[in-house]
């Protein structure tokens, strides 16, 4: 299995903080949330990770890079010296590429494609800005998909009814008490036309025939090229999954949802 990771937008809800720390790089413990986005990746079996970024968070990678002078700043501290290791074994099963023009969630995956051509598996994808605490989704997705050969599966909350438009809304048949084989989907509706309040919650596993779908994806909600819409005509070729997930979904790409992070947080990161 390999993921992507959508990672490139502005985080212009977090200024002025994100003038200089790109939103993926705030730090959850002594970790930057990128980092606890890819191990959830490889943790759930991806072998490789592609990065959509941005040119202008060079950051993400240096992260993730070889780098001898901090290994001799810690020669005499193995027990952090470590975790550089561990961090560049992680670095070289992760390849970069560039969204440079902001036109949404599904033109930043598409910018992905040419990374993962050839793939048949279906690919994890993981929006760079949301984490979940408690049990990670990922790996029971990807249990999900097996279990359905091979189908697609997109991550779930409920969230209130007056929070539906902020979301990818999906509609579909409880096959379980967790999984539901979904008819529709529709990104940010207004209450009174959405088709229920179970919302697409920052975690993918889809068909590489998505890829092609939003090569072709014209523009939707709010003028921008949307996941959710190459999703739905994907739904009219094959069956697509969705997984009310018992973790809980905590967007870092805002001070309060950040701060809601590191409390939900507090206990596994701390060192
Ligand atoms: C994106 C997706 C939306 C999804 C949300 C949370 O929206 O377009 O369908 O529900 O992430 O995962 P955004 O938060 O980028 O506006």
């Amino acid at each position: 299995m390999k993921a992507l990771i959508p990672a490139a937008g502005y985080g212009t809800r977090f200024l002025p903080a994100s003038k200089t720390i790109p939103k993926e790089m705030l730090p959850v413990g002594a970790k930057p949330a990128i980092q606890l986005i890819v191990e959830e990746a490889l943790a759930a079996g991806a072998e490789e990770v592609v990065i959509v970024t941005s040119p202008d968070k060079p950051s993400l990678r240096r992260h993730f890079d070889v780098d001898a002078v901090w290994h001799a700043r810690c020669a005499k501290k193995p027990e952090v010296d470590a975790e550089l290791t561990h961090l560049e074994e992680i670095g070289k099963r992760i390849r970069w590429t560039f969204q440079t023009e902001q036109k949404g969630l599904g033109h930043a995956v598409l910018q992905g494609a040419d990374l993962l051509r050839g793939e048949t598996d279906p690919v994890l994808v993981l929006l760079g800005d949301a984490l979940v605490s408690g049990e990670a989704p990922s790996a029971a997705m990807a249990a999900i998909s097996r279990a359905h050969g091979g189908a697609s599966v997109v991550g779930l909350e409920e969230v209130p009814l007056e929070k539906v438009s902020r979301y990818g809304i999906v509609a579909g048949d409880f096959v379980d008490e967790r999984v539901l084989k979904l008819t529709d989907l529709v990104e940010k509706p207004q209450p009174d036309v959405a088709p229920s309040r179970l919302a697409i919650a920052g975690r993918y596993l889809l068909d590489p025939a998505v890829f092609d779908l939003l090569a072709t994806q014209t523009p939707g909600h709010g003028g921008e090229i949307q996941l959710t819409d190459s999703i739905r005509r994907l739904l009219a070729e094959k069956s697509v999954y969705g997984y009310r997930y018992p973790g809980r979904r905590h967007d870092i790409g805002n001070p309060a949802g950040y701060l809601e992070t590191l409390l939900a947080f507090s206990s596994s990161a701390a060192r």
